[in-house]
């Protein structure tokens, strides 16, 4: 059947099979395929009750060419190990990350998109858990690590760089200023979903927080970093409790390929007056582009303090970034930096 990837968001599609490992006792297993997405686990391990959990995003894209790529995989390896090195548990290797990806990948290679489709792509999501059942606060001494994949469209449903609106989060935190938020771990995610919630109901796309310490200075998206546009330069947050996007990074790269001056600073609330383009960027959201952000004292609160206002179409600095990431993406640029791995065709 053919699957119409134009009507698709960012959702759990079902897939052919996921990919799973267990670390015991220090020892890896050997990966398994399987088609049974219901995992056994133990009601005591640690995961249900400690959250020692933390994961990856990325993403495989049929080329122009018919090949398929995963984009720096190597850079999630990284930072998945650098998530279980803080929760004190063990990681997969780089080889046993990458392995495993790929067999996924090539498990599932009937849900790769088609190049035609645009801002689709297959959608990996590698998770590492605590395992062992405990009941004592520790970290986790046995985990698995499970890739999975999902058939992807656009992060909101609606076509790439349509731009969304956003709201400041004065009263609820991401990630406290000594905190876990410069690393990827499911319980940031529980300590949003709530303000997200809220955000959503008023209308908004997204919720943008502020660093906890003094709530003055831009820290990043529940979903994505920050980065804006400003007298030819890109400028974006400096600060440990942002996550480290792996996006980000490369914008920051194509960015001085374009002659951008780059900045990573603090970035005052006030500041947001004098950008001239304002996005989200992350492995889900790409770069989306954000035509608003309203300011209020509290997310519950029905009076916007503020507004500040951007273009309702993609800016053209940010269009330019946009092409050349999705270009060397899905292999219509040269992959100057070598970003790309490519996946072979199952036999
Ligand atoms: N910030 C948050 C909170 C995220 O969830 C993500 C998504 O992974 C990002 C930033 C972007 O990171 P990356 O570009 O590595 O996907
Ligand atoms: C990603 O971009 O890969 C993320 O993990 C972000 C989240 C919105 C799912």
């Amino acid at each position: 059947m053919e699957i119409d990837y134009s009507k698709r968001s960012f959702s759990y599609y079902p897939t052919n099979a996921i990919v799973y490992a267990k670390c015991i006792d220090g020892k890896w297993s050997k990966p398994e395929v399987t088609d049974d997405f219901n995992l056994s686990l133990h009601c005591f391990a640690g995961v249900f009750h400690y959250a020692p959990c933390c994961f990856e995003g990325l993403k495989a894209f049929r080329g122009v060419d018919g090949r398929v790529r995963l984009f720096r995989p190597d850079e999630n390896v990284k930072r998945m190990q650098s998530s279980a090195a803080y929760l004190d548990m063990p990681a997969p290797s780089m080889e046993l990350f990458l392995e495993m990806c790929i067999s996924c990948v090539q498990a599932n290679w009937d849900f790769i998109p088609p190049y035609e489709s645009p801002s689709a792509s297959l959608y990996l999501r590698p998770v590492l858990f605590g395992y062992n059942p405990q009941l004592g606060i520790h970290s986790a001494k046995d985990v698995m690590f499970v890739v999975m994949a999902s058939g992807v469209g656009t992060y909101s449903g609606a076509k790439s760089l349509v731009p969304g609106t956003a709201v400041l989060s004065r009263n609820y935190d991401r990630a406290a200023t000594y905190g876990s938020g410069g690393y990827k771990l499911g319980a940031n995610y529980a300590q949003s979903l709530h303000a997200y919630n809220l955000a959503h109901k008023m209308g908004y796309r997204e919720l943008l927080f502020l660093d906890s310490a003094t709530h003055s200075h831009i820290e990043e998206f529940g979903s994505s970093n920050f980065f804006a546009i400003k007298h030819g330069c890109y400028v974006t947050p400096n600060s440990p409790s942002v996550l480290p996007s792996i996006t980000n990074k490369s914008l920051r790269k194509v960015a001085e390929e374009f002659g951008l001056k780059v900045e990573r600073r603090t970035i005052f609330v006030d500041e947001l007056d004098t950008f001239e383009e304002v996005n989200s960027c992350g492995t889900a959201v790409v770069i989306t582009p954000i035509c608003r952000i309203d300011d209020k004292a509290t997310l519950e609160s029905g009076t916007i303090t503020r507004e500040y206002k951007y273009s309702e179409e993609c800016g053209p600095i940010s269009k330019k970034l946009y092409d050349r990431i999705i270009g060397i993406q899905k292999g219509l640029e040269e992959d100057t930096y070598g970003w790309c791995m490519f996946v072979n065709e199952p036999k």
